[in-house]
């Protein structure tokens, strides 16, 4: 299957655009995504684990673009929130309730309120004041709360320290000795129902046995809660799935499948999964222009319009993002991740150039890569940073008074224009010259 993102021609193409038709309409910085992909991903997780029909909840955080889950709750899926925001969200894009989650370690009452309202499926629940407060809601607005369990499994997920969220040490889900305690405190709680046990371990997981490890360590505690009679439903996995960042890289599904299927199995329940960055991850690009090539007696770098303020993961995680000029005549076609893409050092031509490239931010952390083999870059090109449909767009700021980006959406030979590039008014817009009301101490 061509990748969403390929070269044909020399040229940087999504689905059948090229990326430079949308710089020339819409500017830069732009994030480019491509739908199809999407809706790929999610297929691709219920093909690899068909045999016990997994419910895909999407994590809205990786990308919460409001066209993409419009697109993908059309194709089914249902959505993993960790706000009232993106519960709001995901119903604006068409989610059915009963196939929402919600999860995070700090619900507020007002959030409890309005997801209980709204009648979501579940409650991911991460603390026993949390247990409490579910509770007193519920039973103020005389309604039942269903819930799942977040167990924290003290498994080492094995990525970035930041985004590892199953250790002991992590502020998330609960331990199981606390979790068997909770279950009595459950059982008193007249509006609470326990549907579920959920485990979410971390992100960029590229071990293939870390979440198989993960569901070990719930099974007796699912063995526990039957025979308390509790009636569980769901099997929560989590996200987490890793992908490629650069040429070749990447995990395969079906090998995460092989090993988490017969745990799952085991459990007796059914699978519900809340995959993010697997889905979003290689469905976007941000598409940046170069501003000024600049020689110091010892770099040269790449200033290019985006900066920190639109794709901060390189400047906190130290990620590597893939880079390449959206236009290099004589490059061989293919896509841009797989193992025949034409983005290899072999490829750059005989101008390759080292490059730190950096956005305008006034922040020596504000770079997208720093000494990157590159082709020789001039002012004025279209540089294209890959493997950004995922906590992207979602993470940026106005730092610098710096409108956040515009965000495209590919569908085949079309493309719209799925979020305005924000404008200054936008930024500036709940501010004050002066007090409309002044308050006295
Ligand atoms: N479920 C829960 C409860 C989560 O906290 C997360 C992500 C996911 C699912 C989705 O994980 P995924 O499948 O996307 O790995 N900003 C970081 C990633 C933070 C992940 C936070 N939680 C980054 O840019 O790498």
């Amino acid at each position: 299957m061509t990748e969403a993102f390929h070269y044909k021609g020399g040229e940087l193409f999504c689905e059948s655009v090229p990326v430079a038709a949308i710089a020339r309409k819409v500017g830069t910085p732009v994030y480019i995504y491509s739908q199809n992909h999407f809706v790929r991903q999610v297929q691709a997780i219920k093909d690899a684990f068909r045999d016990v029909q997994p419910m895909v909840c999407y994590a809205v955080k990786a990308n919460s673009n409001l066209g993409l889950l419009r697109a993908l709750a059309l194709a089914g899926a249902g959505f993993d929130t960790v706000s009232r925001g993106e519960i709001y969200r995901a119903l604006r894009a068409g989610a059915e309730p009963g196939k929402i989650v919600f999860a995070g370690v700090g619900k507020q009452e007002h959030e409890i309120e309005y997801a209980l309202e709204q009648g979501i499926l579940m409650f991911n629940v991460e603390s026993e004041s949390e247990l409490e407060l579910i509770a007193k809601v519920a039973a103020r607005l005389k309604a039942d709360a269903p819930i799942a369990l977040r167990i924290n499994p003290d498994v080492d997920p094995q990525t970035h320290k930041y985004i590892s969220t199953g250790k002991s040490e992590n502020k998330f889900g609960i331990d199981l000795a606390r979790a068997e305690q909770c279950l009595g405190r459950i059982r008193e709680l007249k509006h609470l129902r326990l549907r579920g046990v959920h485990i979410h371990i971390g992100s960029q997981i590229l071990k293939n046995d870390r979440h198989g490890e993960a569901i070990d360590r719930v099974l007796p505690f699912i063995e526990r809660c039957r025979k308390m009679d509790f009636p569980l439903e769901y099997l929560n996995v989590g996200g987490g799935y890793g992908i490629a960042y650069d040429v070749g890289q990447g995990v395969d599904i079906a090998e995460f499948a092989r090993v988490m299927l017969p745990k799952i199995k085991q459990s007796g329940l059914k699978m519900l999964s809340e995959p993010g960055r697997f889905i979003s991850g290689n469905g976007g690009v941000m598409l940046t222009q170069v501003v000024h090539v600049k020689k110091s007696a010892e770099k040269d770098f790449l200033i290019v319009d985006a900066a920190m303020n639109d794709l901060i993961r390189p400047t906190i995680y130290q990620a590597f993002h893939k880079i390449w000029p959206a236009r290099h005549p004589g490059l061989a076609d293919g896509g841009v991740m797989g193992a025949d893409s034409p983005l290899t050092d072999t490829n750059l031509g005989k101008d390759a150039q080292v490059y730190d490239v950096v956005g305008p931010v006034c922040e020596s952390g504000d770079y997208f890569a720093l000494g990157r083999k590159l082709p020789r870059m001039e002012q004025g090109e279209l540089v294209a940073v890959f493997s950004a449909g995922a906590y992207g767009a979602t993470m940026a700021s106005n730092y610098n008074t710096r409108g956040r980006a515009a965000e495209v959406i590919v569908n085949g030979s079309e493309y719209w224009v799925a979020r305005d590039r924000e404008t200054v008014e936008d930024m500036i817009r709940g501010e004050r010259l002066t007090p409309r009301e002044v308050f006295k101490a």
